[in-house]
This record gives C-alpha cells, structure tokens and sequence, in this order.
C-alpha cells in the first residue's frame, strides 16, 4: 500500500518508537576482544597504528583480562609473540609456551572468561609463514602436525575453544582427531573458514610480528575475488568437525557473512581486522567522522549481516558504550 496510507517514518518518530522497531542489537557477549602476549613482565606497549591496544606480558594481560570480564565481553582471543622463532614453529607447540602459559595464567586468575586462542604458526616461524617452506612456498600436510599438535597444548593449559587461522586444507579434521585422541572431544573448534588474503591484516602484522620475510599469502588465503570458493571453504570446515565458521575480514567481506548464514546451521564469526579498526580510528583522530558512531555503525552491520560473533579490537569500547 503505497503513500499516502504507507508511510514508513511513522516509525521513526522518537527514539522511543525506534527503540521498539530495531532489529539488531549488539551485547557485549557478542564480541571478542584480541590480545598480544609477550615475553617479559611488567610490559605494555601500545602498537603504533592500533590506538588503545597493547602487545602485553603474561602479568599485565592477566590484569586486562579482569577488566575485559567486567565489562562483559564474550571473550579473549590469545596471539604469542615468542622470544625465540625458528624455521619449525617449535613455540607454537611447546607446553611452556608463550600462550600456554598465559592461558593458564588467565585461567587461574580470572576464571569464568573464555579464552579462545588464534592456532597458526606465522607467529613462530623465523619467515613469518603460517607453515613449513619447502621449496620456497608452505607444505601443507607438514603445517597441519604443527598446528594440532599446538591445538592439543592450548586444550591441556585450558583454552575453552581453539581458532586455526592459518587456511591449510583439512586442518579442522587433523585438529578435531588431535583433540579427541588427546581426551578434548569436549573442546570447540572456531575455524577461521573463509579468510582472505587481504591488505587490511597491516597494522596486526605489526602488533604480532608476523610479516611475512618473502612472498606472501596468496597460495593459502583466499582471493577476495571470490565468494563461491568461501562457501566451499566452510562446507569443507563443517563436514571437518569446525563448530563455528569465521568470515575474515568483515565488513569488506557483508556477502559472504549474509550467505555463511543462510546456508549453515552453526553460529556465524566475523573478524572485524586490524585495517577495518585503524581507518576508523585514524579518520576519527583527523576529526574526519564521529569515531564513537562509525564503531556502532560497522559492529551493526557486522551483526545484521548474520555474525553473532565478532572479533573486534572495539570490544572493550563499544562494551562501555552499550552499558
Ligand atoms: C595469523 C592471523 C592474522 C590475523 C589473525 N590471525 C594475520 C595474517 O594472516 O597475516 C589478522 C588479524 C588482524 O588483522 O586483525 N594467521
Ligand atoms: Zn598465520
């Protein structure tokens, strides 16, 4: 029935009748909040294109981790950034590891927060690769030893859910068998399903030192050309044994979340990266936007799309606002 009997602003009169109409809420328990562990102790350093995040030692996330759990937030997700680095990813799957010891570290002190960990190798490496070069480009099946058995040392320390992001093929199956036979059936995979090499992972580099010394990702993460190949992707991660599917980036990437969610029946995770929080940031220190809103606006449209899991360095932020 069109105008005049229809007219839509009647319902957005006041913020009262908005309030009533609105589709899409945000909570705090929606979001996870990325954390950088270093060596060391007493240690804070903010990372220069990330306002307001820190690459933090074990004692100093310890405390970040109360605060986070106080405002709300869903959760943590766990990157090590280890001392020592070296062609066979030896941190990424030591039992005293950087991130071991940190979970465990959480886990004493602030129970009752999730702890997600990030399994991927690209921190380790002395290449910065998410797996081992052979001939100049990574080896899968090599990678995939590495990353469950990373997996089954993040489970023994106490992570609640493990997260691989590092797009080798049949990495949640090889994950999911680790687990199992190391006595962690009980413990979530959130498989970085569709992740896209992309130009706004720069600033994380930076904070988890994690550039790549030669080439680049292309033969591992995905074309951002490409929607059909992500849905194979996550079919592949479900028919593995992965729990939730994980679309990165996010708001670059609203199609493929809206899809992932009208065509798989287990929750939707969108990793709102490193380059979509900077821009925001950086254009909102120039006095360009209204940096509070575009948060809001962007996390919205994350969750509108069909995530209701989002990976967000405004966790913290966008918490305190909804509270
Ligand atoms: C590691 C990893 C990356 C991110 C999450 N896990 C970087 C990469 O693949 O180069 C990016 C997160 C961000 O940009 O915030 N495989
Ligand atoms: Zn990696």
């Amino acid at each position: 029935m069109p105008f005049p009997i229809d007219r839509p602003r009647r319902l957005r009169q006041s913020p009262a009748m908005r309030d009533l109409v609105r589709e899409t809420h945000l909570q705090p328990s929606n979001f996870i909040f990325p954390l950088f562990i270093v060596e060391g102790e007493g240690i804070r350093k903010e990372i220069g294109a990330m306002p307001g995040n820190y690459q933090m030692s074990i004692d100093e996330t310890v405390k970040e981790c109360a605060v986070i759990k106080a405002l709300g937030v869903g959760g943590v997700i766990l990157f090590g950034i280890p001392k020592h680095k070296d062609e066979d990813a030896t941190g990424a799957y030591d039992e005293d590891g950087i991130v071991q010891r940190a979970i465990r570290a959480i886990k004493r002190e602030v129970p009752g927060l999730l702890v997600i960990t990030d399994v991927c190798n690209c921190e380790y490496t002395s290449h910065g690769h998410c797996g081992k070069v052979v001939d100049g480009d990574v080896d899968n099946d090599i990678s995939l030893e590495w990353l469950a058995a990373a997996a089954v040392t993040h489970a023994r320390a106490g992570a609640d859910m493990v997260a691989p992001s590092d797009m080798m093929d049949g990495r949640v199956a090889a994950i999911r068998d680790s687990l199992d036979e190391a006595g962690f059936s009980k413990t979530p995979i959130m498989a970085y399903a569709a992740k896209f090499a992309s130009s706004y992972y720069g600033p994380f580099r930076e904070a988890a030192e994690s550039t790549p010394q030669f080439g680049d990702r292309r033969t591992y993460q995905m074309d951002p050309a490409n929607a059909r190949e992500a849905m194979k992707e996550m079919a592949l991660d479900l028919e593995e044994g992965a729990d939730i599917l994980m679309v990165k980036p996010a708001l670059p990437y609203l199609d493929i979340i809206r899809q992932a969610y009208d065509r798989f029946d287990v929750p939707i995770a969108a990793y709102q990266v490193s380059g979509e929080f900077s821009q925001i940031m950086a254009a909102a220190r120039l006095g360009w936007i209204d940096g509070d809103r575009m948060m809001m606006e962007s996390l919205t449209s994350i969750k509108r799309a069909g995530a209701s899991i989002i990976l967000t360095y405004f966790a913290k932020d966008a918490s305190k606002l909804l509270s």
